[in-house]
Formats: structure tokens, sequence, C-alpha cells
């Protein structure tokens, strides 16, 4: 009889069209739970899930009979555990630890993420959702703290804010159920962000719901009837039923064996048109293919393919696609991504970068788009397989080859040594840099350039094979040339510079002054006498020089180190005159007489006819090195910085004195 109405149908209601809403059924997080699920059972004959996987009568029955039973508490378990996507407190994953309990975390990475969120948060929470929803509960039992507030209701928000002022407290972070409703989380943040400028807000409520949403608004929006299908319970399903609802009929359905095809023909006029499906987060592909295929056999739609047209509202991967992904969780071992299909994406660590010591939050954070190519998908359990590093490695050769043809410098960490050379990553690409390239001495080690950062020039690049080389040494090279060009363009006499000391020659030193060498003269680096530069300066001390003359033709730079302030000469002028008498330390005998340092700087020549009253023949005779004695300075010569004094001079004053005093006496 039914099957009658039906074909009598069809020719009164073949004018109309039945489209797919997209993202229409599981989300990503529910398929994964399902085929952990169901892999579990086929694996082990049979397997638990604590509480129900989802909310679909139908899609749990046929679980059942595949082995996977629900069960209300851990202990109840008799096999395997399944933790379903909505996730659980912190303090039930420690029960199950503790008991010995074998269990798969089907968590959903959005929930997951949430659960991080408020086990790090030491302010006050507040959780935007159903406190009786099972995944409200999960993540108050991961809150590091106790001062925990879900609400529901912009007055409970308010009445919440209220309390906690009240209480002095003067942070709060903020995180809603993923499936919480969009427009009021806006206003709830605008609320929030009235009472406490200190709140951290995360939003958390997971795309695949709002584009649920979103998609099927727009087909609602061009429907003449609108078929929304899922468990009755279903919070998501029948907000899907509420949106369809403000634009046209809804006949609100569990499977396709439910359609009346009398309501059908009583909500539809028969002048054609759309009928749309789509279906809450918990409904199967096959319960939407039943439902398509009754909604086809009582409008007669044409003979469609299924399977394609709901592969149509699904975004598809294939090995080796470039897909964009959100970044929706980060751990120690792989980053969890978002296609925008659904499959649950997955970049492990060493596909995450080129750079072995990096760790995944080192390179994405949750939130991140990123691009990543497809490297395998199991189709049975919904993973696919990602690698960021190859995308980078291809953008990478490209920016590469580029520099190479602008003759740009780059930049990179040197991230291993391998044989002949290392490796630097740059632009997310490995650079081999030859041994001979690397700027390291033939018997340095290459290992001490190990995490280091380089500037590097790329010599050669196959974009086919992703290989690049490059070199240290040519950067050097170029830069020191830049660095030597400049010196000579701006060098000025006079100009000042502290520089290393390179070389020490018996005629002075030479000093690094940033890439070209000047010339200390020894006479030039102190005022005091010396026999060998070595005497003050070593190599590798840092000396304050100025240039005292320099010649770009021959590259020489002429240096001074002496400071005009500490010329000795200076202050023996400011002690010393002619006639003066001071205590001299012989420094030096020559045939011709004895030099005597003054002052340290200062030395006086006594000559030979001055040293006695009696005539000398050798003056070591009289005089030895490292001897004090009197003299009188008899000349200063200022031009020459030349000084004579004489010992004899004092003898043949002293009879004069003593003349002088007796004449006094007498007197
Ligand atoms: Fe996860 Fe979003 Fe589904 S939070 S379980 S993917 S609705």
């Amino acid at each position: 009889m039914l099957r009658r109405i039906r074909q009598q149908s069809v020719k009164r209601m073949s004018n109309y069209t039945i489209r797919i809403a997209e993202n229409a059924g599981f989300c990503f997080g529910v398929k994964r739970a399902v085929d952990l699920a169901e892999s579990t059972a086929a694996k082990y004959g049979h397997c638990c899930t604590l509480g129900q996987l989802i909310h679909n009568e139908t899609e749990t029955d046929r679980l059942k009979a595949l082995g996977v039973t629900p069960v209300d508490t851990p202990d109840e378990a008799d096999g395997v555990l399944i933790i379903r996507s909505h996730g659980v407190a912190a303090s039930v994953i420690d029960y199950i630890k503790s008991k010995g309990i074998r269990y798969i975390d089907a968590t959903c990475p959005f929930v997951a993420k949430i659960h991080s969120i408020v086990s790090k948060s030491d302010s006050a929470v507040i959780i935007a959702g159903d406190k009786n929803h099972p995944e409200v509960q999960g993540i108050v039992g991961h809150c590091k703290t106790d001062r925990v507030y879900v609400v529901q209701s912009e007055e409970e928000l308010e009445n919440c804010l209220d309390e906690l002022k009240a209480f002095g407290e003067n942070a709060l972070t903020m995180v809603a159920q993923t499936t919480f409703n969009s427009a009021k989380w806006q206003s709830y943040k605008i609320i929030a962000k009235k009472h406490y400028t200190n709140i951290e807000i995360f939003d958390t409520i997971c795309n695949a719901t709002t584009d649920r949403q979103r998609y099927t608004e727009q087909l609602a929006k061009e429907a003449e009837l609108m078929v929304v299908v899922g468990g009755k319970n279903s919070s998501n399903t029948k907000k899907l039923a509420e949106i369809s609802q403000r634009h046209c009929p809804v006949i609100f359905t569990q499977t396709g064996e439910c359609i009346d095809t009398a309501e059908v023909q009583s909500l539809l006029c028969g002048r054609g048109g759309i009928v749309g499906i789509t279906a809450g987060a918990s409904t199967p592909a096959y319960i939407i293919k039943e439902v398509h295929r009754i909604m086809s056999e009582i409008l007669n739609d044409e003979d469609i393919d299924f399977m394609a047209e709901v592969d149509k509202t699904f975004k598809k991967v294939y090995i080796g696609n470039r897909v964009k992904a959100l970044v929706v969780a980060v751990n120690n071992n792989e980053a969890v991504v978002d296609l925008g299909t659904k499959h649950s994406g997955y970049i492990l660590a060493s596909e995450l970068s080129q750079n072995p010591n990096a760790v995944p939050s080192d390179v994405v954070s949750v939130g991140d788009e990123i691009e990543a190519i497809v490297t395998s998908i199991n189709d049975a359990d919904g993973v696919v397989y990602l690698s960021k590093k190859k995308v980078d490695s291809v953008i990478g050769v490209e920016k590469l080859a580029a520099a190479m043809e602008a003759n740009e410098t780059l930049t990179g960490e040197v991230t291993a040594v391998v044989k002949g050379g290392v490796i630097v990553v740059s632009n997310g690409t490995r650079v081999f840099i030859p041994a001979s390239q690397t700027g390291v001495p033939k018997d340095g080690k290459l290992e001490e350039l190990l995490k280091t950062t380089v500037q590097f020039k790329v010599i050669e690049v196959t974009e086919s094979r992703g290989r690049v080389v490059g070199s240290i040494r040519l950067a050097k090279k170029e830069a020191n040339d830049a660095a030597k060009a400049k010196f000579w363009e701006t060098i000025e006499e006079g100009q000042k510079f502290t520089g290393e000391v390179k070389s020490i020659e018996s005629y002075g030193v030479f000093v690094d002054l940033g890439g070209v060498d000047g010339m200390v003269h020894s006479s030039e680096l102190t005022w005091n006498r010396i026999k060998h530069p070595k005497e003050v300066v070593s190599i590798g001390d840092k000396l304050d020089v100025y240039v005292k003359s320099f010649d770009p033709e021959k590259k020489r730079v002429s240096l001074g180190c002496k400071k005009p302030e500490d010329n000795p000469w200076i202050k023996f002028m400011a002690e010393y005159s002619e006639g003066d008498v001071a205590e001299v330390t012989i420094v030096s005998i020559t045939p011709f007489g004895a030099f005597a340092q003054i002052v340290p700087g200062v030395d006086g020549l006594i000559h030979i006819s001055q040293i006695s009253t009696e005539r000398i023949n050798n003056v070591a005779q009289v005089l030895s090195i490292g001897d004090v004695v009197s003299a009188k300075i008899i000349e200063i010569n200022e031009e020459q910085n030349r000084v004579s004094l004489s010992i004899r001079a004092l003898k043949e004053d002293a009879p004069a004195e003593e003349e002088a005093e007796e004449a006094a006496d007498e007197e």
C-alpha cells in the first residue's frame, strides 16, 4: 500500500530536486570515535563505550550488533573501554588507569583543547554551556581551580560575574561548550568584558557545528521542505530543525522509514523546487543515504547516485594534495588539524619541520592556518596523515632559488653535521653546506657550528630534486668585501677605532679595524721607551687607536695609540726648568755619555764631559745602569724634546756656594 501511494506521488511531484546540506551528519570527532569503536570491536570481538557514543538509537543498535556496548561506569567494562568524543573528567581517566582497565581515548581534539586550557588556568573559570551535558562535566573535571561556574543564560552569567567580584576575584578564564550557540556566545563575551578587563576568553565553539548550521540555513532558505535527520534527544539536531523552521516546513526524522509520505505531500504544494536534507552530528552517512532514497522515491527524483551527492557535500582529499588545514591541537608528538573533511588530520612532529630539534609547539599553535601535503589516507579509520615540511620545502626551494637569482644573503640555523658538510635550515628547507664552504678551517670542528645561526649564499638549486647547496664562506667574504669598501670610503685622519691586535712584529703591531688591518709603529704604542711591542701588547688585545695617515692605493693605514694627555714631556715641562736639580736613574750607557730617566718617558743625556770635574775616558767606569744620581738640568730643547744633564755642574757649583755662605757669615 505504501509503495502504491509513493508511485502515485511520483506523477504529481517529479519536479522536485533533492539536495543534501554541506557538512550534514557526522563531524570528524564523532566519526573518529565511531571508527575507533568499530575497529576495536572488530579486533577484539567486543568493546565498551563509556556512555552512548552518539545520540542516535539506530546507530547505537547497529554498533551493538557489531559488539560495541555502552556501559555507565568503567567498572562495568568487560573489554577495551572507549572514551567517547565528549571526553571525561581527569579523575575518571585516573580511576580507569588505577583499575588497570584497557582504554582508548577518543576525546575529540577540540574538546581536548578545552581540557588543556582549563587545566592550566589558575584563575576562576566560566564555562558557557549545559551543566548536564557530559562534555561540560568533563571540562569541569579538568579545571585546575575549584572556582568553576557553568552558565547557560545571560542572567546566570551576570550573577556569576557579580559573585566573583564580591569574592575579590580579579582574573577570569572563559570557555564555551563546543556546541554552544554562537550568537549567545558573542553576547556573553560582551557582558564578561564589561565586568572584567582581566579576562581571557577562548573561542572554543567547534566550527563543525557552526558550519553545519550555516549550510543548513543556506539550503533551508532555498528549499520548499527540509528533512532534518537525527536523534530526538540530540541538541545539535534539534537546533538544525529550529534553524530550518525559520525558512520552510520541516520533517524531523530519525530514519528514512519513519518518513510519512502523506506528510511530505501535505507539506509540499506540488509546484516543484528544492527539498533539502540535513543531519545532526550523530547521524551516520548510511541513514542519510536511506532518507535520500526514500525521499527520491516519494518525489521520484531522477535516479541520482546518492554517494556522489553525499560526496559533493564533503571536501575530498587525495594523497599528494596540497591542502589548507586549521591546527586544532598540539602535543609533544604531533599536531592535530581540521581539514574541513570528515577525516582527522595528523602531522607527526617529524613532518612538521625540517629542524629535527624543533618540538611541535615551536612550529605551530592552535588556531594557525597552515598548508600541508597529504601523505597517507586511512579511510577505514578516517585518518589522514600530512606533512607540513614538504610544503615548506617546496615553497622554500622556490624562495631560495629566487634568493640565488637576486644574490641575496640568507639566514638559517645549522641543524646537523653530515658527511662532507653541515645542514642549514632556512625558509623551511634543508640547505647543504659543503665543509669547504663552511668557513671552518680544515683542522677545525664542524660540530662547533651546530645550533648556531649563520648567514649564507645559495650557490646551487636543483628544483626538481629539492636540492639546495649554500656557502657560508661566500657570505662572509662578501660581508668582508663590503665592510672593506665602506671602510675606504669613510676613513678619515684622526678617526678613532677600537681594534683587535692580530699580529706583532718587532717594529709595531697590526690591528684589525673591521676587515682592514692598520699598523701601530712601536714608537706610537707608548710614551715609554720599549725594546719590543710585546712588552706592552699581546695578540687579541683590544686597542683604542686613531688614524694618523692612510693610503687607499696601497691599502695602508698608519695608526697612533698614545694619548696626548699622557705625554710625559708635558708633565716634565710642568715640573722642571733649566737650572733645576733632579734625581735621575741611569738607563743606558754610551761611549759619549749616559742617558738618565728624569720622569717616566723623559730621558736626559749626561755627556761624558759633564760627568765629572776630572777627565773621564770610559763612562762605564764611573756610572752603571740603575744608578740613581743627582744631576743639574743645564739645557731643555723643547723643539727636539731633548734634555741635557750635568753632574759636573753640581760639583763646580759647590765651592761657589760655600764661598757665598762664608761671605754671608762674615758680614
Ligand atoms: Fe568534536 Fe566538533 Fe564534533 S567538537 S565531536 S568535531 S562537533
